[in-house]
């Protein structure tokens, strides 16, 4: 096992990368439960899992996605999040799944594992909640990911042209946008597989951001693969 790491946040920020009550209400409701399990079931038809998975839960909330990986694939879960208010709601709600799942706090920036540990790194919601340093959370994903592992995750981005716009208007900013999200994932050798914009959700048809539900994957050799794009 590796060392806990730590990254230094000012106030703001470690306050930004938390829940506020109103989102943690609606976080926690069974009724998100259900969404949660349904966009799962439609990224699981995605993946090709081996028997007993070791997966990786990254900002777990109430720990519905890491009951249903259990319950699918028993797969040998680690479930974290940065927010220990919310490891202890997962815990609780995951008690009857006594030793399947290992909960833990854990910055998604600095994550205190071997690399190449897990056969699919989960995040569902996270990297725009990581207002300082989402590309870390995206280099420590693919670090923790063996070769031909999967990344699944939900996210909300900044529309193209929004995120153009706000570049131009403010140098430096590094937005979360679908762009530089696709572009850091190059980098850090993940493939886009599967990329499903809308996600259901009407309102952000009319908004300037946007929701995904995707899947990439580590590259089994980033030199030959990137010799053969
Ligand atoms: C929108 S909620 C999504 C929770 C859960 N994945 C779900 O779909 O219900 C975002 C979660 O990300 C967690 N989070 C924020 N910053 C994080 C970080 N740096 N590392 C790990 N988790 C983080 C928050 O504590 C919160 O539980």
């Amino acid at each position: 096992m590796v060392a806990q790491q730590t990254v230094a946040d000012g106030w703001i920020v470690r306050r930004m990368m938390k829940l506020t009550s109103f989102e943690r209400g609606f976080m926690n409701s069974s009724r998100h439960a259900r969404h949660t399990r349904r966009t799962a079931l439609d990224l699981f038809t995605h993946i090709d899992l081996p028997k007993q998975p070791a997966c990786l839960e990254v900002g777990c909330g109430q720990g519905a996605l890491a009951r249903l990986l259990v319950e699918r694939f028993d797969a040998q879960v680690i479930a974290t999040d940065y927010d220990s208010r919310q490891v202890a709601v997962a815990r609780e709600r995951l008690a009857d799944l006594d030793g399947k799942i290992e909960l833990r706090v854990v910055d998604a920036r600095a994550m205190p594992f071997e690399g190449g540990q897990f056969d699919a790194v989960f995040s569902f919601g996270i990297l725009h909640h990581i207002v300082r340093g989402w590309r870390l959370a995206v280099a420590e994903t693919s670090r923790v990911l063996r070769p031909g592992g999967s990344f699944v995750f939900t996210e909300v981005v900044a529309v193209n042209a929004v995120e153009q716009t706000l570049k131009r208007l403010v140098p430096g900013l590094d937005l979360l946008g679908a762009t530089s999200l696709q572009a850091c994932f190059a980098e850090n050798s993940l493939h886009l597989q599967y990329w499903a914009p809308g996600g259901g959700r009407s309102i952000f048809a009319i908004s300037p951001m946007a929701y995904c539900a995707a899947v990439a994957r580590r590259s089994r050799s980033p030199h030959i693969e990137a010799q053969a794009n």
